[in-house]
């Protein structure tokens, strides 16, 4: 099923006079997740906009062309109505955690109080989503006292209790060291493992090899390529527009260059190590 399916998509902010996205076609189907990529600049926070309705809802500039979630055109959505299908988590974690409660616990039980849920209902699914995302030792902790890493997993949880079917992740590691970032992925393979769709915004290519299902490639407002994330981070093409290949790509790509036929570019530690097993067997190794 498709979820989101944009057409011809053409927009401009209300200041300045290029458009900032261009022609975008794109269609997400459900329970996928979808790595947009692309330089500084390039216009995926603004699709990411588009795609929870902030374009045209709050920013409103000029936009052709056909956004539809649910097969319903975003404009005919109430904002409101959006954010309850549609998560939205930030780059920055400190700018989404409220500021206004004293335990993660509450923190993480804010936006269902703001919608009116019954006190009981709000206990039991703050309880459940601190256990499906491990995090019962954060709980009872301040939440301005977190590293990066904790913030944003506790945001991302303040995100998920609202059970939104798809979640929009732009650069949601960019602030955070290494334990942090993988700490936000395990996240996120939950929620893929939960069937949600995803529609994430990194800029660390080896995680895209490992969790994305597509690539979407954009360059100053375009979608210059975009497929499966074996077809598009196996092809150099894709260092043109400024963004890198995974290690192992390139070294497969190096090889089959050099006559060493293997049978498909790897992506990944494991992939690899598939890959160079088939060959050397083909050279009658055994490894
Ligand atoms: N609120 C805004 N008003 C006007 N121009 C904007 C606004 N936000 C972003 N832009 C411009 O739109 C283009 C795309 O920006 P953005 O979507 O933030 O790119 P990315 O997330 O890929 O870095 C940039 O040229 C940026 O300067
Ligand atoms: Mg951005």
């Amino acid at each position: 099923m498709d979820i989101v399916k944009i057409k011809d998509l053409t927009y401009k902010y209300p200041i300045g006079d290029e458009n900032v996205l261009k022609d975008v076609n794109l269609t997400i189907e459900k329970g996928k997740l979808y790595a947009l990529v692309g330089s500084n600049g390039s216009g995926k926070t603004t699709l990411c906009n588009v795609i929870r309705g902030f374009i045209p809802h709050f920013h409103h500039g000029e936009l052709k062309g056909e956004v539809l979630i649910y097969d319903k055109d975003i404009r005919e959505y109430e904002l409101g109505e959006l954010a309850l299908k549609i998560g939205f988590v930030f780059q920055n974690p400190y700018t989404q955690i409220s500021g206004v409660k004293d335990t993660v616990f509450e923190e993480i039980a804010y936006g269902l109080e703001n919608l009116g849920v019954e006190v009981e209902t709000i206990r039991q699914k703050v309880a459940e989503v601190i256990q499906l995302l491990g995090i019962e030792y954060l709980q009872d902790k301040n939440p301005q006292e977190l590293s990066g890493g904790q913030k944003q997993r506790v945001a991302l949880a303040s995100i998920i209790v609202m059970e939104p079917d798809i979640l929009v992740i732009d650069e949601p590691t960019s602030q955070l060291d290494p334990q942090g970032t993988e700490e936000v992925f395990k996240i996120i393979e939950i929620m893929k493992q939960k069937g949600k769709t995803i529609i994430l915004v990194e800029h660390k290519i080896e995680l895209i090899a490992e969790y994305a299902d597509h690539v979407v490639l954009l360059q100053d407002g375009e979608i210059v390529t975009q497929g499966k994330t074996k077809d598009i981070l196996s092809d150099e093409r894709a260092m043109n527009y400024g963004v890198p290949l995974p290690q192992y790509a390139i070294l497969g790509i190096e090889m089959k260059k050099k006559g060493i036929n293997l049978q498909q570019i790897p992506l990944t530690e494991n992939e690899s190590v598939a890959v160079m097993r088939s060959w050397l067997a083909t050279k009658g190794v055994k490894v």
